[in-house]
């Protein structure tokens, strides 16, 4: 499988794409500039002391994966998907956008057009099977390989291919477990709680991520 990873450039892009790597996905790290991208993978594709299929390229390039995650800043993603809307006609895109901007000591969610990030990049993308995921994970977590990741990955989206498609894809990186939570309209309560992990995190000086208890492995 490959992935391309827009904006990939950025801690979690690095970090997602480490993990997925380091499970034998193929990755495409996407970037506006190509020769920032190819940087960036040359730097990540050592890191476990083997090679890593980690490649980069342009955003519109990385796009000619199977499957595509958006991960520019959240209010770079509508912009970034409408400029990209040809290339990724007929993909799962997913979303990994938190709306957040920081008070004091706290986050707090702002409520973006349409209710969550990934419903507008999805009117952004008609052509396009978008889902929502990863909104939780920890970018510096998923960056150290040394470090085990523990955590559950809540997988929203209206289309069964493209939940089915992202959840195989982040159970595809040991110690994550996708779970199936509902369809894209529960994005914007899956986008909003990511204010509350990381004040928690602020407050805790922690890198707690989301695990649910008494629910079955599916
Ligand atoms: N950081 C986390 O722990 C974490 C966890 C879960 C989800 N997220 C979400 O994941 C996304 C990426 O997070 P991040 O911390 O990696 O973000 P970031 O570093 O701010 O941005 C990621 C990359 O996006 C590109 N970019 C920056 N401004 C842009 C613009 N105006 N238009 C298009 N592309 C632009 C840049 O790559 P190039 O300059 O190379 O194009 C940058 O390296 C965010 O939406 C965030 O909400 C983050």
């Amino acid at each position: 499988m490959r992935v391309g990873i827009l904006g990939g450039t950025g801690p979690l892009g690095r970090g997602l794409a480490l993990r997925l790597a380091a499970s034998g996905t193929e990755v495409v790290i996407g970037s506006r500039q190509a020769e920032r991208a190819r940087a960036v993978a040359g730097e990540l594709c050592g890191t476990l002391g083997r090679e890593l299929a980690i490649a980069g390229e342009a955003n519109d390039v990385a796009c000619g994966t199977e499957l595509v995650v958006l991960a520019a800043p959240w209010d770079a993603a509508v912009p970034t998907a409408l400029s990209l809307a040809e290339v990724l006609t007929g993909k799962v895109v997913v979303s990994v956008a938190n709306a957040l901007v920081r008070q004091g000591r706290e986050m707090h969610a702002l409520v973006p057009p349409r209710g969550s990030v990934a419903a507008g990049v999805q009117a952004a993308l008609p052509g396009s099977a978008v889902a929502a995921a990863g909104h939780h994970l920890p970018a510096d977590t998923l960056a150290d390989l040394e470090a085990p990741v523990d955590a559950d990955v809540l997988v929203c989206a209206d289309a069964e291919e493209a939940k089915k498609a992202t959840m195989d894809l982040f159970g595809r990186v040991s110690g994550l477990r996708a779970l199936d939570a509902g369809s894209l309209a529960s994005a914007a309560a899956v986008e909003a709680f990511t204010a509350v992990l990381v004040t928690l995190n602020m407050r805790y000086k922690a890198h707690s991520t989301l695990r649910l208890a008494g629910l079955e492995h599916p």
